[in-house]
């Protein structure tokens, strides 16, 4: 692909006009000419462009190198766009929505077809969202249709939580990029589909099981998620993913497993990595060792987690061990991007 000249606007989140802000006014522009611009939301950045058209979407799949059978999710500013994007609003769907949008909920329809089949990648349903960040919701706003968003890494890399993981990965492949700060939950949005009772939950996220459960009652997981050998009903869940350079292994076990492993790999010259948390970091001996939050309070796990993955590109080890978290809460949503990180690759003590 020909190499753009990437625009980079500033904007500040708390701004209260943020809508008529020149810099999200000409970000807008670029979006209603069908380019590809790069924004903040409260999970991730998202690569956005015009979910109405072939054109713009064909782009965010170049731009990312992204496989076209992996649909993207529609972002909205108003509850008002919903309607016109979707056969019907399951009852399931309006509390979740009464609940948590805006927000890290991604709720998936039966498409009326309106958006781009690009964008569903042929599925007859589509995937919406509401995101919880000023930023995202004025551009929309401003933009004055759907705008269609994965999350704007180069496919296969860990998502960007901040504006510069965006330019590393893609500067000079996209229109522009609004900086609005480094994120906040970090992992992606939750993604369920409410086309089927119970609702499924096909991908675990910012928003835990547990808090939908409280709204709606027990709802299904989509067995790919828990069992090998299935084939994941979200199409995205198939691929590896967030992965930094360096082979990645998730150890379950004592810090002495962990440190028995780590001193191996120095013993054969190996510069090893050691993905930890504050609490746990000063236990281990190895060449490089990143803190990612405080493991009593997962959701600093979640915020620090994609930076804490590509820090090690930048040391250029040889291999990362991980320390494992809790399967509950937040730590779904953590172990199930730390596993399609290390390519389902985990040690038991
Ligand atoms: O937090 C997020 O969700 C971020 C920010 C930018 O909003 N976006 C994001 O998009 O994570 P992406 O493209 O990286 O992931 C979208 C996921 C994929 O797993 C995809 O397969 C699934 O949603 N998906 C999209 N449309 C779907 C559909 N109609 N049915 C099933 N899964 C769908
Ligand atoms: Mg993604």
């Amino acid at each position: 692909m020909s190499r753009l000249d990437t625009k980079y606007w500033v904007v500040d989140k708390k701004d209260e006009k943020l809508t008529t802000n020149p810099q999200i006014q000409e970000a807008a522009l670029w979006i209603n000419k069908n380019e590809v611009v790069a924004f903040p939301t409260e999970t991730v950045y998202g690569l956005g462009a015009n979910a109405l058209s072939d054109e713009a979407i064909a782009k965010i799949y170049e731009a990312k190198g992204r496989p076209s059978d992996n649909p993207l999710i529609v972002h909205i500013a108003k509850e008002s766009q919903l309607q016109s994007l979707v056969k019907s609003i399951p009852e399931s769907a309006e509390k979740l929505m009464a609940a948590f949008w805006p927000g890290p909920l991604t709720i998936i329809f039966e498409s009326n077809s309106t958006v781009s089949s690009k964008v569903t990648a042929g599925l007859s349903t589509v995937a919406i969202r509401m995101p919880d960040h000023p930023v995202a919701l004025a551009l929309i706003e401003a933009a004055g249709v759907p705008v269609a968003a994965p999350s704007a890494n180069l496919s296969g890399k860990p998502s960007p939580t901040n504006a510069e993981h965006v330019l590393h990965d893609l500067q000079g492949r996209i229109a522009g990029i609004v900086d609005g700060g480094p994120t906040g939950v970090g992992v992606e949005s939750t993604v369920i589909d409410c086309t089927s009772t119970p609702a499924i939950i096909l991908r675990p996220g910012g928003i835990t099981r547990e808090e939908i459960e409280a709204v709606i009652g027990p709802v299904a997981v989509d067995k790919a998620l828990t069992e090998k050998g299935q084939a994941p009903k979200s199409p995205g869940m198939k691929y590896t993913h967030y992965a930094p350079k360096a082979p990645l292994v998730i150890v379950l076990g004592s810090n002495t497993f962990m440190q028995n492993l780590i001193d191996k790999e120095r013993q054969s010259g190996k510069k090893v990595g050691v993905l930890a948390t504050e609490e746990s970091k000063q236990r281990y001996k190895a060449d490089v060792i990143v803190a990612c939050g405080y493991r009593e309070d997962l959701k600093t796990v979640a915020r620090d987690l994609y930076d804490s993955l590509r820090a090690f590109d930048k040391e250029m080890v040889d291999i990362i061990f991980s320390e494992g978290f809790p399967r509950t809460g937040l730590g779904e949503a953590i172990m199930n991007r730390l596993e399609k990180a290390a390519g389902g690759h985990i040690i038991k003590e």
